[in-house]
């Protein structure tokens, strides 16, 4: 009986770090936003500078060589997705688009005689959603700051500010019949299925998954105040759900909760912060809960206790545990041997 219990309470030691979720509540399946960002920065009247690059969700997988103006593939299963559809047919026009691009903003910075350097900015991209349903936008700006934007319902270059600029590049691309029958093949037709190819042949690297590492530990916030931080780093994908439990309830937003921004590292993983105020030994238990996608339907709990348990005071815990655990199972197995020994026949132990 006492044994039982050691054992149980070894396992609690040990095992209190994972934990089911009571209502696995999986997180919500991700949409695959894919985005297109140009700059083109014009010095003078003469001369521009491209530069551009692709995203899928947080991967870049292509880039403009601002040089060449040829593409710059980021991983070998781009060159699988791009061979399919009518990309290939749009690759070999490209270049001329764009000298007509350049050619069109040349235009309008010369005849609102906007002072040179001059730079733009073409926003455009797709999302898809899981629910199979799917947007496109495209934007145009001049030095950060939105111009014109394409509204799918009108098939209309809306003016998102009164300037002369953005009024007249939304009258242009209004009165460009072909450029707006174009821009809206290339927005939902061209661009959802080239995401669903890069998705297809990118599998392997989209669904990447990193384990979160997560540490726990308090700080002193004030005369009477605790803050309780808990740091997640190293996980991937981005979608993350990082919460309180005071006495296995979560804390509900408030002042006293502070979690950051998702935010990337170096290494292509991101880390996330989340702080709790409290008092000290106010008698309850903390534990930070972390819900990621590479944990599954687990969850990972991270108590702690509003006690002094430091690292040592544990080990000798465990040591003094495993020390009786064992003098225990000592003790039985020796009166089990004596006990067997006794009733055995003398001929069988000469064996
Ligand atoms: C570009 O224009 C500048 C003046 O605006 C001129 O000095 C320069 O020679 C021109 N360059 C070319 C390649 O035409
Ligand atoms: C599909 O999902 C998106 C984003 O989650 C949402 O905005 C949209 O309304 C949904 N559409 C339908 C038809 O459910
Ligand atoms: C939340 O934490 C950040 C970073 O430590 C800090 O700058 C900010 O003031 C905190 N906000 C609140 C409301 O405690």
């Amino acid at each position: 009986m006492r044994l039982h219990c050691l054992l149980f309470l070894l396992l609690l030691l040990f095992h209190r770090t994972w934990a089911e979720t009571e209502a696995p509540s999986p997180l919500p399946a991700e949409s695959k936003l894919f985005q297109l960002l140009q700059t083109f920065l014009l010095p003078s009247a003469n001369s521009t500078k491209v530069a551009g690059v692709a995203v899928l969700t947080d991967m870049f997988v292509y880039m403009l060589d601002p040089d060449t103006w040829n593409l710059r593939i980021c991983y070998p299963w781009v060159h699988q997705a791009m061979a399919e559809g009518d990309l290939v047919k749009l690759m070999s026009s490209f270049k001329l688009a764009m000298r007509n691009v350049i050619r069109f903003m040349h235009e309008m910075a010369i005849q609102v005689q906007a002072e040179y350097p001059v730079v733009f900015q073409v926003h455009t991209g797709c999302e898809l959603h899981p629910n199979g349903t799917s947007r496109a936008f495209a934007k145009i700006g001049e030095g950060g700051r939105d111009l014109v934007e394409y509204e799918a319902r009108r098939r209309y270059w809306a003016v998102q500010q009164s300037t002369l600029l953005a009024k007249l590049v939304g009258h242009s691309l209004n009165e460009m019949m072909a450029v707006t029958e174009m821009v809206e093949h290339l927005l939902y037709k061209t661009c959802p299925s080239h995401v669903r190819a890069l998705c297809r042949y990118g599998k392997a690297d989209l669904e990447r998954q990193e384990l979160p590492t997560a540490t726990v530990f308090a700080r002193k916030a004030g005369p009477a105040q605790l803050l309780l931080v808990c740091r997640i780093t190293g996980f991937y994908p981005r979608p993350i759900s990082v919460a309180w439990l005071r006495d296995g309830y979560e804390v509900p937003p408030g002042p006293a909760l502070n979690t950051s921004a998702v935010l990337p590292n170096a290494d292509f993983t991101y880390q996330i912060y989340s702080g709790l105020t409290v008092a000290p030994h106010d008698g309850h238990s903390y534990a930070c809960r972390i819900r990621h996608r590479s944990l599954g339907t687990r969850s990972l709990l991270l108590p702690w206790e509003n006690r002094i348990v430091t690292p040592a005071v544990i080990i000798v815990i465990v040591v003094l545990v495993l020390a009786v655990a064992i003098a225990i199972g000592a003790a039985w197995w020796w009166r089990y041997r004596k006990g067997a020994m006794s009733r055995q026949d003398p001929r069988e132990s000469l064996i």
